[in-house]
């Protein structure tokens, strides 16, 4: 019903003007008061007694400090906290990105500092091996550790990929929410091992670029829960420490203001325990956000018509004096951020800080925008350890192997070689050298915008295919050009196996590469890399083409080429990548991706469009079709895809037999109850205005910002919208029925079935697969069947092993908008085993 009534607003807004869609547009409810912290399981309940015993110890500005950022690039990091020099407490250090430390050192130099350039979110995702990608967050949070930095900015679950061209789609784990949520929890629990917090990121709805800093994303409270929200369950399930609110707004609300979102169901519903950090620039107001659930504003400055020159800093002091702002939810902001700060061991494992994110000098100045402080910014620290170990197998272990004809891979010492396109290459002036990665020159390891970081070094796929055939006497040829076809054909016309390289981009909406303003405007190769195939393909029966992309690309012209033997998709593999494709390529490891994604014919085929032009500041974007993207809408549509979701193959087979379903005995479900502590409070608070002066002789680095405030004549900012009563109540509250623990009711995660199967390795070689198990939840207005479980299994020729998948209550449900809680239908549900989403090979009803 709701999907309609959107649709009719949508229809509103088409047909007039921006009044009547600001009366039909959505809203989100409000949720007071700010749930505060209260511990918990996994290692909460001791790291909130000492949070509180810290924050006990703490003065008003003080505390305040810890919320602030002293501005953009105004010190060493990303983002930098203030500090507490009285308790010896530095400040906090928040550093991009997703696949390494960004380092953003001037504009001419283009040099990493010894850290390593991982594969893209969507990499691990396709490897579908949860081992594998909590060592990867494992390396990455190590590599931020021996930095000095506090809080890693990622992984990313947001966007989840509603629509194939989305700018930043490949910094997240891929559009199906369990896939995601089981990639976001091991990432979580590696990089937070390391003793690093990890900022989950972008909650929530940041599905697009365009006009990401002011669209509002409208969705029903069913698919929120089943698609979007999933996978934030998932990561504060883990522990996570941190989550960052994003840039857009949610049924009209910015994210980072809005209380349903934040308070409603991130902290009461999923009872996340740490604390809610701004997207640069994603705050929009100083008390209503403090309400709202928004926990550290960064980077803290950027607002030019207020006295402090911030939404908070001296604005939130202020906001306290004057009981705008009640001390129970300034002291919960800071509890939270020092509960995840002991939750991950920082109080043990930090050391200084010792690097600069503005200058690869190694003395230079601390203060970076007011360039003051001189020291010894950047010590060079190797922090790469053995992660390009690492980094090749996962780069290899992420290749999805979409077509392999007639066994045309692995390669075995063939007589020639011909590597074609720009795509294999090294970019002339280095792997860096483009500032945030913003071109498409040599191949393509990387996506742009902040989810970078500087390469070390980048094997490009020439560079390592020359290698392997100099090794096996292989005749080598290499045509660098995309756009040469003559010469592209000729070499190809010589060689036993032709392999032709093609991309695709996409990344962060601050800058336009080509005409694509971060989001894709088309789903096609770019570069000309149709005709560089059909031009090779044309001559040479023996035709491999590698794709590396940012997500789908329209290839069924080459998937139904006759010349076209083999395609490999390997993503965005990081430093890597020429080696980790050679591995594939000549069957050192045998390829076990899965496509994260699905491969539509046609652009229109995934039902979603970007938006990119509007006639208002505040464009709306409804989600009308609910569940259904990615796999869900073909499925439902019934429109065949060139590859489906969980497709990949392997240099062996694998059968599936004997599928056993063992029902457990758990109970009935019960939903959560009882009600929380009240609302506690930390210290004193002086709410002498003179105490909250700045100190004499203390002297402010030019432009930071700083907590103190300017004057004792305190507004009285007590009225209004901003002081909504419920806020201030914090008396205890009532636990949700789907609450009462981090991720969510613990009920939802008991085990109702065990699943298992038995797979074996009917080829003849060894190699490891994946077998998916898919339920239908059954009803009218359910997916065909949404993936729930996934193992990865290493077996030799011959060898059978025996999978067990778990299914839990929250796997069996759909969320009961009138219950407000999971729920099993009654609808008839069937579990299914197979190879892919549409390979399913075996069944069973539950
Ligand atoms: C958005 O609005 C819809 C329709 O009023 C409502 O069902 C849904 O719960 C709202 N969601 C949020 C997050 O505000
Ligand atoms: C707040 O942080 C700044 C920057 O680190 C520091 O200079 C200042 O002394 C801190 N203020 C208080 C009251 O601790
Ligand atoms: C900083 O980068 C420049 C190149 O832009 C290089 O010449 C210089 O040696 C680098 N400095 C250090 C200390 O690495
Ligand atoms: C980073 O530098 C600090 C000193 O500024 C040092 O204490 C710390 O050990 C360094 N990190 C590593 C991994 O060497
Ligand atoms: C600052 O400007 C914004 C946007 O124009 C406005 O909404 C806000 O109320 C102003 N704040 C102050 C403190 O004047
Ligand atoms: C800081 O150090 C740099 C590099 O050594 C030097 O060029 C600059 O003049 C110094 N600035 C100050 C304020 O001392
Ligand atoms: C093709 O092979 C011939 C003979 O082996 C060689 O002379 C010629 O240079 C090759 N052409 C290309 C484009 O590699
Ligand atoms: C799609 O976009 C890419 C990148 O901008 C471009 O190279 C390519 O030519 C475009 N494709 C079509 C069919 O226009
Ligand atoms: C396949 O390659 C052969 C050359 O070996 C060529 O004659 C033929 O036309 C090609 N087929 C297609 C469909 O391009
Ligand atoms: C968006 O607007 C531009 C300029 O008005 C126009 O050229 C373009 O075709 C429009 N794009 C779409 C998808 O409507
Ligand atoms: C308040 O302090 C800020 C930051 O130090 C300063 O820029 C501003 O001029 C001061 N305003 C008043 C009214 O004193
Ligand atoms: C399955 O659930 C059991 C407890 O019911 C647990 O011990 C086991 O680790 C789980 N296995 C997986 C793969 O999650």
């Amino acid at each position: 019903m709701y999907v309609r009534q959107l649709a009719i607003a949508f229809a509103l807004f088409v047909a007039s003007d921006a009044t009547s869609l600001a009366d039909s547009a959505p809203t989100s409810p409000e949720s007071y008061p700010s749930p505060w912290s209260s511990g918990g399981p996994d290692g909460w309940d001791d790291a909130y007694k000492r949070a509180h015993e810290f924050v006990s110890k703490l003065t008003l500005l003080e505390k305040v400090n810890l919320t602030t950022g002293t501005g953009n690039q105004a010190d060493r990091c990303t983002g930098n906290t203030g500090s507490i020099p009285r308790l010896g407490f530095r400040e906090l250090c928040l550093q991009d990105g997703p696949v390494g430390v960004r380092y953003r050192a001037g504009s001419d130099r283009r040099l990493a500092d010894l850290n390593s350039a991982f594969p893209a979110g969507i990499n691990a995702a396709a490897t579908w091996s949860k081992s594998l990608i909590r060592r990867r967050g494992e390396a990455v949070g190590a590599e931020f550790r021996d930095k000095g930095i506090d809080i890693h900015l990622g992984p990313v679950v947001g966007p989840l990929g509603r629509d194939p061209a989305g700018g930043r789609n490949f910094e997240a784990f891929g559009p199906d929410p369990y896939l995601a949520g089981i990639a976001v929890a091991h990432t979580v629990e590696g990089t937070q091992s390391a003793g690093v917090i990890a900022s989950v990121k972008h909650y929530i709805l940041n599905e697009q670029e365009h006009f990401r800093g002011g669209i509002s994303s409208n969705i029903d409270d069913k698919t929120m829960h089943e698609l979007y929200l999933w996978p934030f369950a998932d990561a504060v399930r883990a522990g996570v420490g941190s989550v960052m609110c994003s840039y857009n707004k949610i049924n009209n609300t910015y994210a980072c203001e809005n209380s349903y979102v934040l308070n409603q169901l991130l902290k009461n519903e999923l009872g996340f325990q740490g604390f809610v950090v701004s997207d640069w620039g994603g705050q929009h107001s100083s008390v209503a956000s403090a309400l709202a659930g928004l926990d550290m504003t960064m980077p803290g400055d950027g607002v030019r018509n207020s006295t402090y020159g911030s939404y908070w800093g001296g604005a939130l002091t202020e906001a306290t004096l004057s009981l705008a702002l009640s001390q129970f939810r300034l002291d919960d902001m800071v509890v939270r951020i020092m509960a995840a700060f002991y939750k991950v061991g920082r109080d043990t494992k930090q050391v200084e800080i010792n690097y600069s994110s503005w200058t690869n000098e190694t003395v230079g100045p601390q203060y970076w925008r007011s360039k003051t402080g001189n020291t010894t910014v950047n010590k060079h620290v190797d922090v790469q350890g053995d992660h390009a170990e690492l980094i090749r197998e996962m780069g290899a272990k992420s290749v999805v192997l979409l077509k392999n004809k007639d066994n045309a891979l692995p390669l075995k010492k063939p007589a020639s070689i011909a590597i074609i396109g720009e795509d294999a290459q090294d970019n002339p002036n280095g792997p860096n050298a483009c500032v945030d990665r913003i071109c498409n020159v040599g191949t393509l390891a990387m996506g742009w915008g902040s989810a970078t970081a500087e390469f070390p070094y980048l094997i490009s796929p020439a560079t390592a295919l020359e290698k392997q055939a100099s090794a096996d006497k292989t005749l080598f040829s290499n045509v660098k050009s995309s756009w040469d076809l003559d010469a592209a054909r000729a070499a190809a016309r010589n060689a036993s196996t032709a392999i032709v390289f093609v991309n695709a981009n996409s990344g962060e909406g601050y800058q336009t590469l080509d005409g694509n303003f971060g989001d894709r405007k088309n789903l096609t190769l770019w570069n000309g890399g149709d005709e560089l195939i059909a031009a090779v393909a044309s001559v040479n029966p023996n035709t491999v083409v590698v794709i590396h992309s940012v997500g789908p690309v329209l290839i069924d012209n080459v998937k139904t080429h006759p010349n076209v033997t083999a395609i490999l998709w390997a993503g965005l593999p990081g430093q890597e990548s020429g080696n980790s494709l050679t591995d594939v390529l000549y069957g050192k490891v045998n390829p076990q991706g899965r496509s994260p994604f699905t491969w539509g014919k046609a652009a229109e085929d995934w039902g979603i469009t970007t938006l990119v032009n509007s006639s208002t500041p505040e464009p709306q974007q409804d989600f009308i079709e609910g569940s259904f993207i990615d796999y869900r809408h073909f499925d439902h549509q019934d429109i065949e895809p060139s590859f489906e979701f969980g497709f990949g193959l392997s240099y062996t087979n694998f059968s599936y037999t004997n599928l056993v379903i063992k029902p457990q005995d758990v109970g009935p479900y019960e939903p959560a109850s009882g009600t929380t502590i009240a609302g506690p409070t930390f210290g004193g608070v002086n709410f002498d205005p003179e105490s909250a002066l700045l100190p004499e002789g203390f002297e402010k680095v030019p432009g930071m910002i700083y907590p103190w405030v300017n004057d004792t004549d305190i507004p009285d900012n007590t009225g209004g919208p901003d002081f909504p009563f419920a806020a201030h109540n914090r008396s205890a509250q009532a636990i949700l029925p789907a609450g009462g623990a981090p991720g969510g009711n613990p009920e939802l995660y008991k085990v109702v079935y065990v699943i298992s199967v038995d797979v074996t390795n009917t080829g003849e070689v060894s190699g490891t697969d994946i077998p998916q198990l898919y339920l239908s939840l059954g009803g009218p207005a359910e997916p065909k069947v949404v993936l729930r479980g996934f193992d990865e299994v290493a077996l030799n020729a011959g060898e059978k092993k025996t999978v067990d998948f778990n299914v839990t209550y929250r796997d069996l449900s759909n969320w009961d908008t009138e219950a407000q809680d999971w729920r099993v239908t009654s609808y008839p549900k069937t579990a299914y085993v197979g190879a892919s989403s549409r390979d399913l090979r075996l069944h069973v009803d539950l």
